[in-house]
């Protein structure tokens, strides 16, 4: 039975957005770290919320004694950006590697349970279909290319979690995101070039800068998924009825939301053109073409098309995305058009 959850980064997109779901839906207790707590201010005085401020580079002695006190862990910091996989490579490995790798350690020690964020990106340049977690080949690019750091040090955590399954008996799941989205996603204000996942990004440049770029021609496709979707599914894996989740790899994705980036790059400006106030900036938006070269620089490689098949976690757990992506873009919008523009100087946080 659940009733202490420790989540990691608990300021960040999931984290928020998971704090909620627990609170409003349980009675179970979280016990939560992150560096800042922009996202999660209305919890805090909550009575199940027990929330501290910092870095788990730094606090490892809170960590620790947490992870002993709390049925499941979730360790989910992580830089999650592409822009930095390829600016600052080692900082991902350090951290999206090294600092979880003693987390994960932690939870082998003291026979707790781990829920991991593991990404899409694993599956990297696949032709398949559709993504599947037992059959799909991991197909990453040259070392040059260092965005694939990101990936790399991802799937290395599946296989040493997985390895620490198989002859230790860690009790882990192990999910992976396909592009959520969701109004807490980046920030907005904050969304210098190149800073932000592609939807945060996209709403910005209409905000800020009246064009879009899109890079290498925009025909690459991404299957984005709702943050609300993701939650629920978040939900049945870590309340892990009759252990079902326990040593399974769950791909969490919308396939029927695959679409361009130049689709949702004329669907965000479509819909920001229906909130009066916004009409006139979006009329003079124009979507431009950049190169990844450009735009990105020679550490590059991008993937062209990335569908999850989602077979697995419906026949284990019985659940199934339901929200569109033009729904999921539009409660995007609604969080953020009708916010005053206090946020401006925030700094955001992976
Ligand atoms: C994302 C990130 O790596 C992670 O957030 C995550 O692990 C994973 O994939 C996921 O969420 O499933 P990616 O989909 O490439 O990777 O991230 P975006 O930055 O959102 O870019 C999507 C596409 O839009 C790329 O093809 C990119 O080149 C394109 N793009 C991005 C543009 O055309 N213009 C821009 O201004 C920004």
């Amino acid at each position: 039975m659940v009733k202490k959850v420790l989540i990691l980064g608990v300021n960040g997109f999931i984290g928020s957005a998971l704090t909620e779901s627990i609170l409003k839906n349980t009675d179970w207790e979280i016990y939560g770290m992150d560096m800042s707590d922009h996202k999660i201010t209305e919890f805090l005085g909550h009575k199940n919320f027990h929330f501290i401020e910092g870095d788990i580079t730094i606090n490892k002695e809170w960590i620790e004694y947490h992870v002993k006190k709390c049925d499941v862990v979730l360790p989910l910091v992580a830089i999650a950006n592409p822009a930095l996989y390829v600016s600052d490579p080692l900082r991902v490995f350090e951290l999206d590697f090294e600092a979880n790798l003693s987390i994960v350690r932690q939870c082998v020690e003291y026979k707790k349970r781990v829920i991991f964020p593991s990404t899409s990106e694993v599956y990297g340049m696949s032709a398949d279909e559709e993504f599947n977690e037992e059959t799909t080949s991991l197909v990453l690019g040259p070392i040059e290319k260092q965005r694939w750091i990101y990936s790399c040090s991802k799937q290395l955590m599946d296989r040493v979690i997985y390895a620490y399954g198989v002859q230790r008996g860690l009790d882990f799941t192990l999910f992976r995101p396909f592009n959520w989205t969701g109004p807490k996603l980046d920030n907005i204000f904050a969304a210098k070039e190149g800073s932000s996942r592609v939807v945060t990004q996209f709403i910005a440049d209409i905000l800020h800068h009246q064009r879009i770029k899109l890079v290498d021609g925009g025909n690459q496709r991404r299957s984005f998924t709702d943050i609300d979707d993701g939650i629920a599914a978040l939900m049945h894996i870590i309340e892990n009825k009759d252990n079902k989740a326990s040593g399974q790899i769950f791909n969490i994705g919308n396939p029927d939301n695959d679409i361009s980036i130049r689709e949702l790059a004329t669907l965000i400006l479509d819909l920001v053109k229906t909130y009066p106030a916004y009409k006139e900036i979006a009329d003079r938006v124009t979507i431009e073409d950049v190169t990844s070269g450009d735009h990105y620089g020679r550490y590059y490689q991008d993937i062209q098309r990335r569908v999850p098949s989602i077979d697995n976690i419906k026949n284990v757990l019985g659940w199934s995305p339901t929200v569109t992506v033009k729904e999921a873009l539009r409660k995007t919008l609604n969080y953020h058009l009708a916010r005053p523009s206090a946020e401006l100087n925030q700094q955001e946080t992976y």
